[in-house]
């Protein structure tokens, strides 16, 4: 008999890959993916614990699944990743109707367990931390790549950093590398099955270590014949050593954006964050990274409202936006989390206050993003097309180096080829072009 699961995924990239591995699993297993909650045997909610939002939303799906199981008794619920993480078997408290509790260490058990949930509905708990995440070396079946020519690979779990607001080291454990064999085998199976784009994760790749350095790392995956482009997430400013700026210089396969949260431009609030860099030294960095890619564009992660962030302090995360320039910023306001190091402080900054400053940071930034859009027209760009339009019949659409969004008239056959694009109209969050 058919069996069905549908997966809903909240957070980062690194939970997308996660539950993309989940979903390969359990085809194998006879569990075809569905968007259907009617059909589905087996639900999950792989859940996100950054922001209190981020974990409200969780739960709130969740709470929808445990309404619709009462009347459906045989239905399978789990509840993985980072929220299960951190509440364990409270979960099942809250929520009587979960199965499966599921920490971000375990997620290789899943097939198991649902087996085992099926044959004994009894509650499963397994949040343990181990010395090895072995679900990292899940390779997920090529179904599972969306779009299927750029795969998401995890080179690395976890964070010993300890910024002060951040649950991350707590939910996804200290930092645990891949072996680099294991990658770099993953990335010729990639490019074998056509794979044209690979894209690192880990919570904190400039520390890798399994077995060479990130940039030694970089350089392998670089020679891999039939990988185009290559890029990664996310990297922490204190870590971007000299010799991976040199990689900017030396690979051109090396996409020319990197992702690099400042979370604030005040050094008081970056000292109470635990950042370990200046608003003076970042923007170093980043002169550096343009002297030896001199298009590299950036984007970042920025938060207001951290506990003693003064008028003063908010604008120099204005004036810091204001000289990078980035093409991209996710900007929040600052929540406790539990277990955090921040979450012992005064929350001082009023919910009114924090939304005026995101406010004015997001207009700001709005600005920023559509003028340097503006500076891309009449530019012949490279454009590896990812899928049809959404928006527009007859379109495709796909990323610059710069990972700026092109649409443009073209047949669907261009999809997974790499195309040049003479952009033609500046819009707020991508870029209109013909193909030349
Ligand atoms: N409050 C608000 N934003 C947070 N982030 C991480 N922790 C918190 C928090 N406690 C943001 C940071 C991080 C991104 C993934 O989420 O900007 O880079
Ligand atoms: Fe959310 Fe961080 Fe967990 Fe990703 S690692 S799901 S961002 S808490």
């Amino acid at each position: 008999m058919q069996r069905f699961v549908k997966i809903f995924t909240h957070g980062c990239q690194m939970n997308d890959l996660d539950s993309r591995k989940l979903y390969s699993e359990l085809a194998g297993h006879g569990y075809q993916p569905t968007e259907d909650d009617r059909l589905a045997d087996v639900m999950i909610v792989n859940t996100c614990s950054v922001r209190q939002k981020a974990q409200e939303k969780a739960l709130s799906t969740l709470g929808r699944l445990c309404i619709l199981k009462r009347g459906r008794p045989g239905l399978v619920i789990a509840v993985a990743g980072c929220v299960a993480q951190q509440e364990g078997e409270e979960l099942a408290e809250r929520f009587p109707e979960v199965d499966i509790i599921l920490g971000t260490h375990q997620l290789h058990r899943l097939k198991d367990l649902v087996a085992d949930v099926r044959s004994r509905r009894q509650l499963r708990v397994e949040t343990a931390f181990g010395d090895a995440i072995p679900s990292m070396d899940i390779v997920p079946d090529k179904d599972f790549l969306i779009p299927p020519h750029r795969a998401y690979i995890n080179i690395m779990q976890g964070c010993d950093n300890y910024c002060t607001y951040c649950i991350v080291p707590l939910v996804r454990g200290r930092e645990i590398s891949r072996d680099h064999g294991a990658i770099l085998s993953e990335v010729r199976l990639h490019a074998e099955r056509g794979v044209k784009e690979v894209f690192l994760l880990g919570q904190n790749v400039n520390s890798y270590a399994g077995g060479m350095t990130f940039p030694e790392l970089l350089k392998e995956i670089h020679a891999v014949e039939g990988i185009e482009r290559l890029r990664f997430t996310t990297s922490h400013p204190k870590d971007v050593s000299p010799a991976l700026i040199e990689c900017f210089a030396l690979l051109p396969k090396l996409c020319s954006h990197l992702h690099l949260p400042f979370q604030a431009g005040s050094d008081r609030v970056l000292k109470a964050m635990n950042r370990n860099y200046t608003h003076d030294s970042y923007l170093r960095l980043i002169e550096d990274l343009r002297r030896a890619r001199p298009d590299m564009a950036f984007s970042a992660d920025v938060m207001v409202g951290f506990p003693g962030e003064g008028e003063q302090d908010f604008r120099l995360t204005l004036d810091l936006i204001e000289a990078v320039r980035f093409d991209v910023l996710y900007s929040f306001k600052y929540s406790p989390r539990p277990g955090t190091a921040a979450a012992a402080l005064v929350d001082d900054v009023a919910l009114p206050e924090k939304r005026a400053r995101l406010s004015v940071l997001q207009s700001l930034q709005r600005r920023i993003t559509l003028e340097n859009n503006k500076a891309r027209l009449g530019k012949i760009v490279e454009v590896l097309v990812d899928g049809p339009s959404p928006r527009h019949d007859h379109q495709v659409f796909g990323r610059t180096t710069h990972n700026v969004i092109v649409n443009f008239a073209g047949p669907s056959s261009l999809i997974g080829s790499t195309v040049a694009v003479k952009v033609t109209r500046a819009n707020q969050n991508s870029l209109t072009g013909e193909l030349t």
